[in-house]
């Protein structure tokens, strides 16, 4: 299949070309498109037809549902069967931007959107190409991330066009997204509300608005308990070589990485390392380093995460080392995309 490629202005967005997108997406075809937090690869959401050929375009299991994109608060009346008053507070303070929120199915829904589950995933982008695209294809849209299921989502056109080209119709490229990681995902369907998936939205901002907030208990540990969010329980966001993860307080930190790197070195192996930039000023030369900004920013590690794991590939390391942060705002959600690239093998002390 031959793929059209689009670039367009993210704050000013060519009016032809998001037509033109629109009228593939609203015919059955497949778009990739940048969202806030990570590029989508949409489709009609209504047609099943459409929605098949993004599992297969992306190689995703069949029993993970997709996230339903939708640009005005209207939408999830067709949508949605009941809209909860928790839902509603969500609705009100997060929409647009980075949250999805679960809700009662309606029967306009097809199966293949929920993987048979009695709820949709609902969400209302803020970027402005995502929402007018939405709005000019006049339906709800299908989107998972526009990656191969098991790689690291992408967050600009050229890591879409590394998994996609060929496969999609198109793809519309808008920059590098703002956010980096994915919109978080919530249950509101019943009470306390409760985080299947910590994305863009943090739980102290959830929490501020709801109160009680609880997170799904298979976030915790590696394999104990069932995630309710199915996409949850797939190795992830994986660079090809095996990912460690060092977790540990500054003082530590950087002797703890001297001695891995020391440890794979005399095994003849080619080392990366993911750090902050405080750390990649001490690391040994001959390391192959990928440094993301200041520890002060973790929103910066949060923008850049998948894309850094992706250039490691190219660089053909046998094994990566990357510098842990603390798991609150935003890092609750790096940490648990870090944690699962690496199939949670963590180094502590
Ligand atoms: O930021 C995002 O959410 C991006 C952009 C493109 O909007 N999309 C995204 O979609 O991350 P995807 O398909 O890669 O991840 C959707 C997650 C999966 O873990 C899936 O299992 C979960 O949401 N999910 C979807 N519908 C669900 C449902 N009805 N119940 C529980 N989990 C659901
Ligand atoms: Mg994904």
């Amino acid at each position: 299949m031959q793929t059209e490629y689009w670039k367009v202005d993210k704050e000013n967005p060519d009016h032809t070309i998001l037509a033109q997108a629109s009228a593939i997406l609203a015919g059955g075809g497949l778009v990739a498109f940048p969202t806030e937090t990570v590029y989508g690869l949409g489709a009609n959401g209504l047609d099943p037809y459409a929605v098949r050929d993004i599992y297969k375009a992306k190689g995703r299991p069949s029993d993970n549902p997709l996230i339903l994109h939708i640009a005005d608060f209207c939408e999830v009346e067709k949508l949605a069967a009941e809209i909860t008053p928790c839902a509603k507070l969500l609705m009100e303070h997060f929409w647009p931007g980075p949250l999805t929120i679960l809700f009662k199915r309606s029967k306009i829904v097809p199966d293949v959107i929920t993987a048979g589950m009695d709820t949709v995933a609902i969400r209302m982008p803020v970027n402005k190409i995502a929402r007018q695209l939405i709005r000019l294809a006049g339906v709800p849209i299908a989107a998972p991330s526009a990656n191969i299921s098991g790689r690291p989502s992408p967050t600009n056109a050229a890591d879409v066009k590394a998994d996609m080209m060929g496969k999609i119709n198109a793809i519309v490229d808008g920059g590098a997204c703002d956010i980096g990681v994915e919109s978080t995902v919530v249950d509101c369907t019943s009470l306390p509300a409760t985080v299947l998936r910590p994305g863009g939205i943090t739980v102290e901002q959830l929490r501020k608005v709801l109160g009680e907030v609880a997170l799904d208990p298979a976030l915790y540990g590696a394999a104990t308990a069932k995630p309710r969010a199915p996409g949850m329980k797939y190795r992830h966001y994986a660079p090809r070589a095996p990912l460690k993860v060092i977790e540990a307080d500054t003082a530590q930190l950087v002797g703890i990485f001297k001695r891995e790197i020391a440890q794979a070195k005399n095994k003849g192996q080619k080392v990366g390392a993911l750090v902050a930039n405080e750390t990649a000023a001490q690391l040994p030369a001959g390391t192959v380093i990928e440094q993301y900004g200041s520890r002060s920013h973790p929103e910066q590690l949060a923008a850049r995460l998948f894309t850094l794991l992706r250039r490691f590939d190219d660089q053909d390391v046998d094994v990566i080392f990357a510098e842990g942060i603390k798991e609150n705002g935003i890092g609750l959600a790096v940490m648990n995309r870090m944690r699962k690239a690496a199939g949670f093998q963590i180094i502590k002390k």
